[in-house]
């Protein structure tokens, strides 16, 4: 896998982890009201920026990266609500694909399906969520190791469909409600599937990983600021650091 120009992506500063105090030779571009820290790490170009919350502020960077900055792939990195039922505060959820779950043209399309684009469901790239697994699987076993925090000591990494909306879930009933409709989902977020609608439509290979924050339940807007700093950041750092391990290895191995 050669990544010569990575874009890493989050919706809040803290989903991107130290990754902007890593960047060599780092300058800052601001563009359509969002600032694109630009270095390297390595022999990678790394174009680290917040989306802002939601779709369409997702989807807005992502064009931004893969437009203006030539990005050849991306990696969304963040926090999402817990889903599925073994899908515990901690965990990490490695989206194999993505789906908007508020989108819905019935009776005109069938539900869920993005309109002329005739998909529900948009799978990641495999080779660069392949790199991302090792990463996130070597970064979940050092907290274990550290065990310097509860959320770590027992963290899993799962992997399966990710489904994104403009809402953040915590009302009685909702987080059931869309299980029921889908019934695979492991986690809900507010981005990834904009991301992964832009980046199908132009090509480009992209990644989605998140941290569980909570459960899209009740007490999901409890502690949240506390969690992102404390539990997400240092996730994300993990796992950014080693997918450039990666990346470094296999552009070695190819050369
Ligand atoms: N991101 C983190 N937790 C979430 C939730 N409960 N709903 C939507 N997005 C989230």
């Amino acid at each position: 896998m050669k990544i010569s120009r990575l874009g890493v992506l989050s919706a809040l500063p803290q989903e991107l982890g130290d990754l902007c105090d890593q960047l060599d030779r780092a300058t800052t571009v601001e563009k359509a009201r969002r600032h694109y820290h630009c270095g390297r790490i390595g022999e990678t170009t790394v174009v680290a920026t917040t989306a802002r919350i939601g779709k369409v502020a997702a989807a807005s960077t992502t064009t931004t990266l893969i437009q203006h900055f030539e990005v050849d792939a991306i990696v969304f990195v963040g926090v999402a609500g817990g889903l599925g039922r073994d899908i515990a505060v901690g965990d990490v959820v490695l989206a194999s694909e993505l789906l908007q779950h508020d989108l819905s043209a019935a009776p005109l399309f069938p539900p869920h399906e993005i309109p002329l684009l005739g998909m529900q469901r948009i799978p990641t790239d495999s080779a660069l969520t392949g790199a991302v697994r090792i990463a996130a699987g070597q970064a979940i076993r050092r907290w274990q190791a550290q065990a310097s925090h509860p959320h770590f000591s027992q963290s899993e990494l799962h992997e399966g469909l990710i489904i994104s909306g403009d809402q953040f879930i915590h009302q009685p009933g909702h987080a059931q409600t869309l299980l029921a409709a889908f019934p695979d989902a492991l986690a809900v977020e507010m981005e990834g599937a904009a991301v992964a609608q832009v980046c199908w439509e132009h090509g480009t290979p992209f990644a989605v990983i998140r941290t569980i924050s909570d459960r899209a339940d009740a007490q999901a807007p409890v502690a949240f600021d506390q969690f992102l700093s404390e539990v997400a950041a240092p996730m994300s750092s993990g796992i950014l650091r080693g997918l450039f391990d990666a990346i470094a290895g296999s552009s070695q191995g190819a050369s």
